[in-house]
């Protein structure tokens, strides 16, 4: 068994953009059956971020809902909060103390947001730490991540190759594996989609709300009879990636020819997200109604994970001489 292991930002309901780019392909390699994987939910690094309790509770259930909707199957794999773990803040500490300070004020997490340091906390100076220590706490193989990602994995071998020069072999390397067929999905107005340009598709929100998302999609000015170029517009840029290839052929033939408004490309793309996603939306909303049904998921999870994350914490120890 390969161990696989990534962890989700506690951000609240993923939008299209997630589900295309990280959900599904990190469900997709949880069901191959030579792999184990371990998904949590990474709410002690939200911490940094937010500090209403309430708000990181809610993004919690809200993750741990739309990945079970999307078919994360919770029981053969592992299913947790990252802050049910606590061995993950010791053993933090303990790689705090085999991680170089340069290597870390170098970090781009960090180095981003470093012109005002008045702003910023310690916990987004140590974010790579905490990353590394989730991810040798349970002897993880493969790290499926974003590009974005790619630097604090390289932190986490540089700690772990550290560690075991000092204590002998107690760590495994963790290779990263970064998806490089995951393109980049456009939000509304064309750039890529993300909670910060407030330019989502949120494929789990009302039907009103979802509504009012695609009716903003940003297109050119071409009136209802003109013919119009499929591939510099933002609908059908948002559409062919979940359509058929009927659908996709169809729709860039009525761009072409025209007497095609935008306002009928909009009602089709919108059609297509309630219709493909019907299961999943309805499933995610019975699944908020009932918090404590989520929580014990979770809880199951979190009692498996427990018991690697004791093993290695111990040997670690052991080494350490504590
Ligand atoms: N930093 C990751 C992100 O922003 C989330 C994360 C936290 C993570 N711990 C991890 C990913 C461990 C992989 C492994 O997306």
């Amino acid at each position: 068994m390969t161990r696989v292991l990534t962890g989700i930002q506690s951000s609240g309901k993923p939008h299209l953009g997630n589900v295309l780019g990280a959900i599904n392909p990190s469900i997709e390699l949880s069901k191959n059956s030579k792999n184990d994987s371990l998904f949590f939910i990474a709410d002690l690094h939200s911490l940094i971020n937010i500090k209403d309790s309430k708000k990181r509770n809610e993004n919690t259930l809200a993750v741990a809902a739309s990945w079970i909707a999307m078919g994360f199957d919770h029981e053969k794999n592992y299913f947790y909060r990252q802050s049910r773990i606590t061995e993950v803040c010791e053993l933090a500490w303990y790689l705090n103390c085999f991680t170089p300070y340069p290597m870390l004020s170098n970090s781009h997490s960090f180095k981003d947001k470093s012109d005002n340091l008045s702003d910023i906390n310690s916990g987004l100076f140590t974010y790579p730490v905490l990353m590394a220590a989730d991810i040798l706490l349970y002897d993880s193989e493969i790290v499926p991540v974003g590009k974005d990602q790619k630097q604090h994995l390289e932190i986490t071998r540089d700690i772990a190759k550290s560690f075991n020069h000092n204590y002998g072999d107690t760590f495994i390397i963790p290779e990263s594996r970064i998806d490089k067929n995951v393109q980049t999905i456009p939000g509304t107005d064309g750039r890529k989609m993300s909670k910060t340009y407030e330019n989502t598709i949120d494929i789990f929100t009302d039907e009103k709300t979802l509504k009012k998302q695609i009716m903003s999609i940003v297109t050119d000015s071409k009136g209802l009879k003109d013919k119009k170029d499929p591939d510099s517009c933002n609908i059908f840029n948002i559409f062919k990636l979940i359509a058929s290839k009927d659908d996709v052929e169809k729709m860039k033939n009525n761009y072409l020819e025209g007497g095609y408004g935008y306002g009928h490309a909009k009602n089709n793309l919108l059609s297509l997200i309630l219709d493909l996603y019907k299961e999943e939306r309805n499933l995610y909303d019975e699944l908020l109604k009932n918090p404590d049904h989520l929580y014990g998921i979770l809880e199951k999870g979190e009692n498996k994970a427990r018991t690697i994350a004791k093993s290695v914490l111990d040997r670690v120890k052991n080494k350490l001489g504590y």
